[in-house]
């Protein structure tokens, strides 16, 4: 058994709808999902005992014991290893930080074992697990577990902004009042030009994003900010926030925009990114 690494990229929800609630609570979804080129690093060693480090520059108060996802998921294959985590993308921040660990996590033990079945237990590890192991855009419905490929998306040039605020995704779904919303069309439109996708996406939603800013203001003016970035055609939260993202035709436009913002807002994470 060898060092195998594998990237953890940054889940975002180009739309996400909610259509109705379980009798145990747990919301149905109906969400296009992209993926970024930023994100978290995991590397994985053969070890006589686990042992989980978090490193790098979102490595501040996230766990290092068995409630990490990335310490969970591991376990789940009963091999003892040692895992670098190396924590680029903020955390408790809608862009699937943990679970795209978790799942990256799954990918590289399933490496090092020598077999690619998934093992049991994947689903207890988070709704949004299974659509960070497939790791293409994709379209999610049920609570999470229905993931379907969506090939045919133009390429997409973003800027993610969070403003440092952890929102709870329970806290975020309890308050949306209307839990019966209209799902995404039958078809998601595929060969479109970046363009005039983005105008399709205009006219879906994100439902999570008003009871997110009633719970934390702040994200309205993550909205705006990005909003005014010259270029900008979309701005829209990212599953349960606060992380937000604006769409641009260019990847020009939106390198020029992260680089706007970073020093608008200091404070913020802000990345450039592409998203496919
Ligand atoms: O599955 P995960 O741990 O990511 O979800 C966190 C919480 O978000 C759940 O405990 C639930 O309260 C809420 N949730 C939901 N419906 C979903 C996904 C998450 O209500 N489809």
């Amino acid at each position: 058994m060898s060092i195998t690494k594998v990237f953890a990229p940054a889940k975002v929800n180009l739309t996400l709808h909610v259509t109705g609630q379980r009798r145990d609570g747990y919301h149905l979804l109906d969400s296009l999902v992209v993926f970024a080129d930023v994100g978290d690093r995991i590397t994985v060693m053969p070890a006589d005992q686990n042992r989980l480090e978090v490193i790098g520059p979102r490595a501040k108060g996230v766990p290092t014991d068995g409630t990490n996802l990335v310490a969970r998921a591991a376990n789940l294959f009963g091999v003892p290893v040692h895992i670098v985590l190396s924590k680029h993308l903020p955390a408790a921040a809608g862009i699937g930080g943990g679970s795209s660990d978790a799942a990256a996590t799954i990918l590289a033990l399933s490496d090092m074992v020598g077999d690619t079945r998934l093992p049991e237990g994947v689903a207890d590890l988070g709704a949004d697990v299974r659509v960070c192991l497939m790791r293409q855009a994709a379209r999610m419905r049920g609570i999470g577990e229905d993931v379907a490929p969506c090939p045919g998306l133009p390429p997409l040039y973003a800027v993610l902004a969070n403003p440092g605020v952890d929102v709870p995704t329970p806290e975020v779904f309890q308050a949306l009042e209307n839990k019966q919303n209209q799902p995404l069309p039958k078809r998601i439109p595929q060969g479109m030009k970046t363009g005039p996708f983005i105008d399709w996406l205009a006219t879906q939603r994100n439902d999570l994003e008003a009871p997110a800013i009633a719970r934390s203001p702040v994200i309205q003016e993550v909205l705006k900010t990005l909003s005014d970035l010259p270029g900008v055609r979309l701005a829209r939260m990212s599953g349960s926030g606060a992380t937000c993202f604006a769409l641009f035709e260019t990847e020009d436009a939106a390198q020029a925009g992260a680089t706007a913002l970073t020093q608008s807002q200091p404070d913020w994470w802000v990345e450039a990114a592409k998203l496919s």
